[in-house]
């Protein structure tokens, strides 16, 4: 009997759920969001670590705060503005989701955010990550978060070898967490297995004789840590093939907001005709529906790529000076002044062509 407790109480103590707890006391970052249990600030940060690393995440986190310290204040911007201040983080769906989920939560909930994963995750924008985040981390329901940080600690950990979105994977990843999740502090938990995943268990070079549970880690101990998780091969990304003409009248610029189901809904560009190639100054086709009689093309930039998750962007940007005509009138809301399109919501794309060229 005594050997049997003495047994379980040496196994628990060296369990993956102690072992990744104390390592993540000793070495946790040190983040705004973590010295709070706020659901707001725990749902803002998570939405924004979803589309980039900590590092870069954390001055969006401080502007958001900043500018909307209360869920009220988020849910009575205009959408404009949370856009222009998401900018540089993609996904802009995400951003206009943010806003709608601050709507509800104001108007339906009085400010409070619902306690339940399961009440969260009917909410727009929240995910399972996003929903297991905030139930664990402020409301200590005991539910497992997996992103690709937890895969990856769990895959090598418990030597998976099946491709990481199969459903066999996810099935055993989830048991595993399930059982070892601390009961007593499931959001503690939750944020040290992702922490680990940041810090120790890279993807390419996981700095194994660092880790806690490097002794139990089959992937480890067969030698194949780094070659996990295993992933499908990425499909090739669709190019996209984008000529900007940049109508200038006088000192105003033509933008257009984009209001069709694609990329960057609600975001401002330049007169877009997308095309199987790019076109060259000299020899730009015969334009129809162009808002201005158009003159001469003064700029031809250079080939300028940008790579988003499912799509390559291949643009080139013209610049052209219109004749004045009646037909411009500031109040159209697609003529700007530089200092005008400074405040517009932009894709990356646009706006690091105008910072560098036109402002
Ligand atoms: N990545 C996303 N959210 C995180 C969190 N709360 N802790 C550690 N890494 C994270």
């Amino acid at each position: 009997m005594e050997f049997k407790n003495k047994k379980s109480k040496i196994s628990l103590k060296n369990s993956f759920s102690n072992l990744i707890l104390s390592w993540f006391y000793k070495n946790l970052r040190n983040l705004p969001w973590r010295n709070s249990r706020n659901p707001y600030q725990i749902w803002l940060s998570e939405i924004i670590l979803q589309q980039t690393r900590v590092n870069q995440g954390l001055p969006y986190f401080e502007k958001f705060l900043n500018q909307y310290p209360h869920i009220e204040d988020l849910a009575a911007a205009p959408e404009e503005e949370i856009l222009r201040l998401w900018q540089g983080l993609g996904y802009y769906s995400r951003a206009r989701n943010l806003h709608k989920c601050s709507k509800i939560i104001t108007d339906k909930y009085q400010g409070y955010f619902p306690e339940h994963y399961s009440s969260l995750i009917e909410l727009p924008g929240i995910g399972p990550y996003t929903a297991a985040a905030i139930a664990s981390i402020a409301f200590d329901e005991p539910v497992p978060v997996i992103d690709g940080n937890v895969l990856r600690v769990c895959s090598r950990y418990l030597g998976i070898r099946e491709e990481i979105t199969s459903p066999s994977a996810s099935h055993k990843i989830r048991e595993f967490l399930n059982a070892e999740i601390d009961r007593n502090q499931p959001g503690n938990f939750n944020q040290a297995v992702m922490e680990l995943g940041a810090l120790v268990c890279k993807p390419g070079k996981p700095e194994c004789l660092l880790c806690p549970l490097h002794t139990n880690c089959v992937g480890y101990n067969s030698g194949i840590a780094s070659e996990l998780p295993v992933k499908k091969s990425k499909n090739e990304r669709k190019s996209r093939f984008f000529n900007y003409l940049i109508l200038k009248c006088g000192n105003s610029y033509y933008l257009q907001q984009r209001n069709r189901n694609d990329i960057w809904k609600g975001l401002y560009e330049f007169f877009l005709i997308e095309s199987d190639r790019l076109y060259s100054g000299n020899s730009l086709p015969d334009i129809k529906n162009l808002p201005v009689k158009i003159g001469n093309c003064i700029y031809e930039s250079e080939i300028n790529r940008h790579v988003l998750t499912h799509q390559n962007i291949i643009a080139k940007f013209f610049i052209i000076e219109c004749a004045q005509t009646e037909g411009i009138d500031q109040s159209d809301n697609v003529w700007f002044l530089p200092q005008q399109i400074e405040r517009l919501p932009k894709p990356i794309l646009i706006d690091r062509f105008f910072q560098e060229n036109l402002f």
